[in-house]
């Protein structure tokens, strides 16, 4: 199994708990178990605030769980040993909303597809160089964008270019955390169907997190339902016939607006 996640919970004490010695705590993820496979395109929905990116840290051993355990390729990310965790940070990436925090302003595009290379291969630079090529243009970019700095592109092209970092070392798993959220409808559109252009090349693991239920309807498989920490429901997007079971997946479904722009990206754009 690519991921496997078993009675996950992260707990965070609030600052009002250092006072009191029963103070307030937050279940930020409470309980939760489910298992990625290679090639697999799991949705993560959910209100704001609800615990999607904490568990997306998890997942990314950027923070420790409170209890439980995720095991990557069988073994718990907790005791990989410190040559085992550069590979791990190598084959899992992830993405996160924030386009214009994500990449150091200062410097141009191409240095910023250059990094995660410099830090994980020993190739030539023109090796590299063809790398960047190769991605640039999978991802829709014209080389231009490689001179140019963060600042002076557009948001569109700046979530493209963090995608491209997060690929260009070939991960075997990604997270994608709201990385639509900000974006114009094309935008989102064409970001869309670059992940499944994506998962049809490779053998890539992907969970797809958006708190727009019609997003990862369009590019899941299976989506799990997240309610105050805990995963509520999974559903099978490839039965037609599913039948939704907890009156929370309604009220989310029922949110959506009828005209929402979404809607329309899943009818009209084929790959
Ligand atoms: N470092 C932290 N310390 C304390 N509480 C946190 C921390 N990070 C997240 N939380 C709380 O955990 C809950 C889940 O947050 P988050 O994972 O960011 O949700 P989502 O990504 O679904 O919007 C929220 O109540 C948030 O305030
Ligand atoms: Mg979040």
């Amino acid at each position: 199994m690519l991921i496997e996640v078993d009675n996950l919970s992260k707990i965070y004490k609030t600052k009002l708990s250092l006072i009191k010695s029963q103070g307030e705590s937050v279940r930020a993820v409470d309980n939760i178990s489910f298992n990625i496979d290679s090639g697999d395109v799991v949705g993560l929905v959910g209100e704001s605030g609800c615990g999607k990116s904490t568990l997306s840290r998890l997942i990314m051993r950027l923070e420790k769980p409170t209890n439980g355990y995720i095991k990557y390729n069988d073994k718990d990310i907790w005791a990989l040993k410190r040559e085992e965790i550069k590979g791990f940070r190598k084959s899992c990436q992830v993405i996160f909303q924030d386009t214009m925090t994500s990449l150091n302003p200062n410097i141009k595009v191409l240095d910023s597809l250059m990094e995660p290379l410099n830090n994980h291969y020993k190739i030539l630079r023109k090796e590299k160089i063809k790398k960047i090529e190769d991605i640039i243009c999978f991802a829709n970019l014209k080389e231009e964008i490689l001179n140019k700095y963060p600042l002076d592109i557009s948001g569109g092209e700046r979530q493209r270019i963090n995608i491209c970092r997060a690929l260009i070392l070939e991960p075997k798993f990604l997270i994608c955390d709201e990385i639509i959220s900000s974006l114009d409808v094309c935008t989102q559109a064409s970001i869309l169907n670059m992940i499944k252009k994506l998962n049809s090349f490779n053998d890539m693991g992907v969970l797809f997190i958006s708190h727009d239920i019609s997003a990862v309807k369009y590019l899941c498989s299976k989506i799990m339902v997240m309610y105050k920490g805990s995963i509520v429901e999974t559903i099978d997007n490839e039965d037609a016939g599913y039948k939704i079971k907890h009156p929370y997946t309604s009220q989310l479904i029922s949110s959506v607006p009828i005209n929402n722009p979404n809607k329309r990206i899943n009818e009209k754009i084929v790959i």
